[in-house]
């Protein structure tokens, strides 16, 4: 019994919390048992350092540091969760995982691609991703959306940057997924809610139908 591992990407006010819970709805209306979790953080440990870099206690140390800090988040929840939630057959919706690290320290923290891919090979042990939706925006409107949310006064230490690094991090992200088209799939976010989350369930539905994973869909067109 596998379950499947779907990550969402995307940058601040993209809607991933909203597109995450819409799918979990779909994924448990079909009988599926969902793990819902996101990074930093997600298990005990991850947690504990998630506090000590959104509070922006490590940025004075440089973007090393703080790759070195999401790598060790990252490795103790996909050891202590994560594996063993995909091995008893849950689907796990992520907030965030790799590609967070590769756009936000390997890009916009240029940081070298031979530490990257050494510290992301370290931090998950090859558990790639089966999905991962990345939400498209421009950078103004999730800028102009997470501000709406929680109030500039309030911005965490990686809301608060300028708009040229957005910018920046969402071609990075559509790099990523122009390299590697079978496991990333765009989704244009600047639309209705309900027409993203349908959008996500269709690509979600034909992954499970790929791996022998039944749908309600499936099921009905069997009989
Ligand atoms: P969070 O409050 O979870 O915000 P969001 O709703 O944007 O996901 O903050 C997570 C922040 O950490 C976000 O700005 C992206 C950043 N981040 C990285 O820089 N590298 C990483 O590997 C991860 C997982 C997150």
């Amino acid at each position: 019994m596998q379950g499947l591992f779907v990550t969402f990407e995307g940058g601040e006010g993209a809607g991933k919390s909203t597109q995450i819970g819409r799918l979990a709805d779909h994924l448990r209306a079909d009988g599926d048992d969902v793990l819902v979790t996101r990074e930093p953080g997600g298990s005990p440990g991850a947690e504990a350092v998630r506090h000590v870099i959104l509070s922006g206690a490590a940025e004075p140390f440089g973007p090393a540091m703080e790759a070195l800090l999401f790598a060790a988040a990252r490795n103790d929840h996909v050891e202590q969760v994560i594996r063993q939630a995909l091995k008893v057959g849950q689907m796990v919706l992520c907030d965030r995982y790799i590609d967070s690290s590769r756009v936000y320290q390997g890009v916009t923290g240029n940081l070298d691609p031979d530490l990257m891919r050494a510290i992301e090979r370290a931090a998950i042990h090859g558990l790639m991703p089966d999905m991962t939706i990345i939400l498209d925006l421009p950078a103004e409107v999730g800028l102009q959306r997470a501000h709406a949310r929680r109030g500039a006064a309030t911005a965490d230490r990686f809301e608060k940057e300028t708009i040229d690094l957005h910018r920046k991090r969402r071609d990075a992200y559509l790099a990523i997924a122009t390299a590697e088209p079978e496991r990333c799939k765009v989704i244009a976010a600047n639309r209705p809610a309900d027409e993203i989350a349908a959008d996500i369930a269709a690509l979600v539905d034909g992954l499970k139908t790929s791996r022998g994973l039944k749908t309600k869909q499936g099921i009905e067109v069997a009989k």
